[in-house]
């Protein structure tokens, strides 16, 4: 998007780190205390139907962050009381003046909610989603959310269009770097962690924003990975992969969910009365507001449902989609539906007062403007900067730590007189190190690779010689010569390679997923010197680094780091901070491998039976897969390895037969424990997993599912044992009767580092 240089980075208050976690009360789902109910009744019974259809008018005046679609004049729009949302207006001073007009110029008074792109981070950035949710950690989340919302509505935005909850299992679509990966439980984890973060204890905090769940829903499974492509997913597959992160949201209260891009078998979302008023409005009883992806609305006229504007207006707003984000088509449509009687007063009235319960939760009546005047807070950036670095720290993966000189490679020790060579074209780039989305942060507030290491170079003594190579996407080899030349007189190399910050994100998808231009040339000649090579991929999406995997000693998964990469980074590799962090999608060996995820189904061939069932052996010719590769990925969904190691005694669980029946009516829980041992010689954090399959039940169910997990810190030779629980809410799925249930079967519990180790025990579920 767009970024407005003049924003001036201040915080008013200072950061409760302390996320909240229990249900939040006051906002959007719940209509609100009883005087808030009769204040929107009040003001509903005194607006024209016009002044009711400006509340479902969403502009964005200047910047875009989307298709060009003018905007006619936004002064006059809001004076006329015909603007409800907007977007994009960024500092105190431009949301106060829109502001101004909208309270003081128009007949109603009512304020503007201004939303932004605030993805991860205002100013102060924190690494992409998709390295967020490797921390597995969804209370440090929640504190970045909570960081995010206290600098946005420090600037008066009150609205932020985040959480992205869109499940993904193709590494080619580039919004994968906006979500938590691919998995519906641990998505769900981190909706949560989102939402409770950025709408705090309640939405009237003036540091309170409301959350945005988007893009409900499906658009994560765009065919080809090509954005906003179409999407077919059955009915089950949306309820149990696609859905369940949206439903945790609105549990928790979200105040807004976006619709999205994409048709979902034919319907687009933006005009699916299945997904928006049957699924979020009936079943999940959602009391908050939809707001549409930037001009969707029009779009369902390309998706071709509609060849008028009018008809576009009539299908999105039937449906279910309250605000209309950039199109005009409402403005223009909705007061002639109306009269025309084809859309009832009382349904335009439902989501007038749903905007406007989100307004009065905010407390925006109150408080329509924000200081402009205010000092940056020294202390509260600080606060930010230490948040930022152990956000980043907690987000990156180890992947590979082999032996080198009879050690692992990392940490590297920090001795006087050593000699290192940095290379690689993203060792001092700080505006990638932004990734997609960097929404008001400058690229002078990052701290990059190379600046942290050559401070860190200064101070202990060490040789830091530093060369580019090449570019990101570039062929010329002419800087090669360079770079081997470092790299030759050096001790250790740290290459930092990988895709530029602009690569994934919206629009952003990737028929390829190698590292771009020759960087694997140039790693591939330094390797063949022989020195110890520690690679570090800056990535927006997991690469298929295949070679890098075999030949690169050490590996580190490093996303999209945020402001502080370089000092995150640099405490990494030298071991003050321990990677910690694990994978949450599968890193494919090509881009043949996908769409491709750990829970998927068995087949009736599978290349491997998981579970060893002897009685089915597979055949080594007539099996699922290709035959120039593999099946499984180069690195699996809860991966990543540590600075020392942990083992695991078998699972243990509480009954060999539990009732499903019992399951279902919530009187029966099976408990599940193991324990988990540091048996290295540095303290270290493991996170473990708990992961279920069921067989023998009326539809196939997935080969692992995640249902559980626990991070724990343990210092050398020490133990714990982890206790888990499975109930209801882990055991029932959609079943061939479309209902959510448990049923009979066998059921099979791992306790493991990742979804690809461990050994089940098994549990009968009887009738
Ligand atoms: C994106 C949304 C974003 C919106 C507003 C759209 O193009 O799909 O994720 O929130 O623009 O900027």
């Amino acid at each position: 998007m767009q970024r407005n240089p003049s924003i001036i980075p201040v915080l008013v208050w200072l950061l409760p780190l302390a996320v909240q976690t229990g249900r939040l009360a006051a906002q959007t789902g719940d209509l609100g205390p009883p005087q808030a109910q009769a204040r929107v009744d009040a003001l509903l019974g005194r607006m024209t139907l016009e002044e009711k259809v400006g509340q479902l008018n969403q502009i964005s005046p200047d910047s875009t962050t989307g298709p060009k679609q003018a905007v006619e004049n936004a002064d006059e729009l809001i004076r006329n009381g015909s603007v409800g949302g907007m977007l994009n207006a960024v500092t105190a001073r431009e949301t106060n003046g829109l502001q101004r007009e909208a309270v003081e110029g128009s007949r109603m008074h009512i304020p503007i909610l201004f939303g932004l792109d605030v993805i991860h981070g205002f100013r102060t950035l924190f690494p992409i989603p998709l390295g967020l949710s490797a921390s597995w950690d969804p209370a440090l989340v929640g504190q970045t959310a909570r960081y995010a919302a206290q600098e946005a509505s420090s600037q008066g935005v009150r609205w932020v269009f985040s959480p992205m909850v869109d499940i993904a299992r193709d590494p080619r679509w580039g919004r994968i770097a906006e979500g938590a990966g691919e998995d519906p439980y641990l998505g769900s984890a981190f909706a949560r962690a989102y939402v409770r973060g950025y709408q705090g204890e309640s939405l009237d905090n003036p540091t309170s924003v409301v959350a945005c769940a988007k893009h409900f829903v499906g658009y994560g499974a765009a065919e080809g990975g090509r954005d906003y492509n179409t999407t077919e997913i059955s009915e089950r597959t949306l309820r149990g992969v696609y859905l369940p992160p949206f439903q945790a949201a609105v549990g928790d209260g979200v105040g807004t969910v976006m619709s999205a891009f994409n048709a979902i078998n034919g319907v687009p979302a933006s005009a699916n009365a299945f997904t928006l008023t049957q699924v979020l409005r009936t079943e999940w009883g959602f009391r908050g507001f939809v707001d549409s992806d930037w001009t969707a609305v029009r779009e369902v006229m390309l998706h071709g449902i509609a060849d008028d504007e009018r008809t576009a207006a009539l299908r999105s707003f039937l449906a279910g989609v309250d605000m209309d984000m950039q199109s005009g088509i409402y403005l223009h449509n909705v007061a002639g539906l109306v009269r025309s009687g084809q859309v009832p007063m009382e349904r335009l009235d439902e989501s007038v007062r749903a905007i406007l319960r989100i307004k009065v939760a905010l407390g925006l009546f109150e408080h329509p403007y924000v200081g402009e005047a205010v000092v940056p807070d020294p202390a509260a950036a600080a606060l930010g900067a230490t948040l930022a670095r152990k956000a980043a720290e907690e987000s990156f993966v180890l992947l590979e730590n082999r032996k080198f000189g009879g050690a692992p490679l990392l940490p590297l020790a920090a001795s006087k007189g050593r000699r290192i060579a940095l290379l690689g074209p993203l060792a001092d780039s700080a505006e990638d190190m932004l990734g997609c989305w960097s929404c008001q942060a400058e690229p002078s507030d990052m701290v990059t690779l190379r600046s942290a290491l050559s401070e860190r170079a200064a101070r202990q003594g060490m040789h830091l010689s530093f060369a580019p190579g090449t570019e990101v996407s570039g062929t010329s080899e002419a800087g090669f010569s360079k770079a081997m030349d470092a790299a030759r007189n050096a001790d250790v190399v740290v290459m930092a390679l990988g895709e530029s910050g602009h690569s994934s994100g919206e629009a952003s998808s990737r028929s390829d997923i190698n590292l771009p231009g020759n960087q694997e040339k140039l790693l591939e000649a330094v390797v063949g010197t022989g020195k110890p090579v520690v690679l570090v991929v800056f990535s927006g999406r997991p690469l298929s680094i295949a070679w890098a995997s075999e030949h690169v000693p050490a590996v580190l998964m490093a996303w999209f780091p945020g402001t502080q990469a370089g000092p995150a980074l640099v405490r990494t590799l030298f071991g003050d901070a321990e990677p910690a962090g694990r994978l949450t999608v599968s890193v494919p060996r090509s881009v043949g491998q996908v769409p491709i995820y750990y829970n998927h189904l068995n087949t009736g061939r599978p290349r491997v039976d998981p579970i060893g069932l002897g009685a089915t052996k597979p055949d080594p010719y007539f099996v699922t897969g290709y035959i120039d590769q593999e099946n499984t990925p180069l690195y699996p969904f809860g991966y990543g390895l540590t600075y020392t190691s942990f083992s695991y005694s078998p699972a243990h669980v509480s009954a060999a037969t539990l009732s499903s029946k019992d399951i279902n009516l919530g009187k029966a829980r099976l408990a599940v424990s193991a324990e988990v041992r540091n048996t290295g010689n540095r303290e270290g954090t493991e996170t473990a997993q708990l992961y279920i399959r069921l067989r023998g039940t009326s539809v196939a169910r997935p080969v692992r599912e995640l249902k559980g997990f626990q991070r724990v810190h343990l210092a050398p030779g020490e133990s714990r044992r982890l206790e888990f629980e499975l109930g209801r809410d882990e055991l029932a799925f959609w079943n061939a009767d479309m209902k959510e249930a448990a049923e009979p079967g066998s059921l099979y519990v791992w306790v493991a580092p990742d979804s690809a180790r461990g050994t089940p025990a098994k549990v009968e579920l009887a009738e």
